[in-house]
């Protein structure tokens, strides 16, 4: 470990000299292009609050020390990359120097200013009274472009606040996509708007009689633009045609006999469904997958798919084919878990992979038909898996996963057949069943996110478990500085 950054850049080396000092001459300089204003205020706002000192941002550019120069360029060759990369997996590409006298941020995009912002904070030493930065020289770009987690607020909710805290750990750690699992058979967390029985009435109930709680339009908003600030899209999850419980309870035009469900707080899955043969079905469908495609700025709305136990075949398509024709009518891409594979959704379809148990067959069909893979596999990546048996909260249905688990795999050999341009990425899932508190939100996720992001972020060359190790000794602390619990597992040497 030459430096302690968590995901491992394609290269980093410091060269002698004397560290860039946090002080009153500080400042953030943005260049000419008026967008990177926003994340200037954001980075700004980080500085200010590592070092305890307003940090002003400027137009103007002088030989004055203490510039950090966030700049845009579409010269690809400024970046020094020693990767190929191709443009589409470039995106947060960026180049980091830091001297006694200035900090360079140079990037292709904004959120490529943002992870070498990111890279700065994580090098910063607070040892010694002021916050120091050492010389570095970073060249640095992202394995694959989707790199994310989805986080289940149906089972027990999630408050915008903490759903925040998640965002900024997601941000330190280069990830981009945050995937909100708003729907299940205990919860509705999401007021819809031209469906307000939805939230009304199924918004309140959460897993074992536990509080509940739902995102208004304005929350939803709150957490949309405070991700987008980051760089990090949300993509929001109605899971249809299966874990509808919760809708059944709101709506009683969706049950065969026209009385609402009872509320379900248990655990179990598979038992809910919709009906293709209710009229009332077609409405929902379209009512809350427009509405809610029409509240996202993402590309992506996530039609969820998965572990519908008692439908036949042919009225399972039907419905994951309405879902999806109200998300494109409204612009979007879809994504669902890997059971929609089976079912022909056309181009602009991300297929989310989790399990082994349904054999890859249909992923790899619906690859070479045009889809797109995201790897979720739960026995790497399911988060609200216990580390062992010791841990407090969680399940095990897919394993234990110990921090090494989640980090020691390699994407490309999750389905071997599956050609490499089909992967989109790599998706952390924490499902919220067990998970009552803020506290054990954050005692599973971390430091298992952070391994996982290596593993969409940084290519095998420079993936090493030992000095992955190494690394998130140094970095694990600063989580208990921001108040998060975090795992300390007795494999690493903290
Ligand atoms: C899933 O874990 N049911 C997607």
């Amino acid at each position: 470990m030459e430096i302690a950054v968590i995901p491992a850049p394609v290269r980093a080396a410091s060269p002698p000299g004397a560290p860039f000092v946090l002080n009153t001459g500080t400042r953030i300089v943005v260049g000419p292009d008026p967008a990177t204003a926003a994340i200037a205020t954001v980075v700004a706002e980080s500085l200010t609050r590592l070092g305890g000192l307003a940090v002003p941002t400027v137009a103007k550019d002088s030989s004055e020390p203490g510039a950090v120069v966030l700049r845009l360029t579409d010269d690809r060759s400024v970046l020094g990359l020693s990767v190929d990369v191709d443009a589409a997996r470039s995106m947060g590409a960026y180049r980091l120097e830091v001297s006694r006298d200035r900090v360079v941020v140079t990037a292709l995009d904004l959120p490529g200013l943002l992870h070498g912002v990111a890279t700065l904070e994580q090098t910063s030493d607070r040892t010694r009274g002021s916050v120091r930065f050492p010389p570095l020289v970073a060249t640095d770009a992202p394995r694959f472009g989707w790199r994310g987690l989805s986080l289940d607020v149906a089972r027990h909710f999630f408050d915008v606040a903490a759903v925040r805290k998640v965002i900024d750990v997601m941000a330190g750690l280069k990830l981009n996509v945050l995937h909100l699992h708003l729907t299940d058979d205990q919860g509705w967390r999401l007021d819809v708007p031209s469906r307000p029985e939805l939230a009304a009435r199924s918004g309140g109930t959460a897993v074992d009689g536990d509080p509940g709680g739902y995102y208004t339009v304005e929350d939803y908003q709150e957490i949309v633009a405070y991700a987008q600030s980051r760089c990090i899209t949300v993509i929001p999850e109605i899971d249809v045609p299966g874990h509808v419980n919760a809708a059944l309870h709101a709506c009683g035009e969706l049950t065969p006999s026209g009385e609402p469900a009872p509320a379900y707080t248990g655990i179990g899955v598979g038992h809910s469904r919709l009906h293709a043969d209710l009229e009332a079905t077609g409405n929902f469908l379209h009512d809350v997958f427009t509405d809610v495609a029409a509240l996202t700025p993402g590309h992506y709305v996530h039609i969820g798919g998965d572990e519908v136990l008692t439908m036949r075949p042919a009225e399972y398509a039907s419905l994951v084919q309405a879902a999806a024709t109200h998300v494109r009518a409204a612009g979007k891409g879809v994504v669902g878990w890997q059971e929609i594979a089976k079912t022909p959704l056309g181009p602009d379809t991300v297929v989310q992979y989790w399990t082994g148990a349904q054999g890859a067959e249909p992923v790899i069909a619906a690859a070479q038909a045009g889809a797109q893979v995201l790897l979720s596999p739960a026995h790497k990546v399911y988060l609200d898996m216990k580390y062992d048996d010791e841990t407090p909260v969680g399940l095990v249905w897919a394993g234990h996963i110990e921090v090494r688990d989640a980090y020691d795999w390699e994407p490309l050999d999750v389905i071997p057949e599956l050609p490499a341009e089909c992967i989109v990425g790599v998706e952390a899932g924490i499902w919220s069943e067990t998970i009552r508190s803020v506290d054990e939100l954050f005692l599973l996720l971390l430091p298992r996110l952070a391994a996982v992001a290596e593993v969409a972020w940084s290519r095998p060359e420079t993936r090493d478990w030992n000095d992955f190790a190494a690394r998130l000794s140094v970095l694990a602390p600063r989580w208990t500085e921001a108040g998060l619990s975090w795992y300390r597992s007795p494999r690493v040497q903290w």
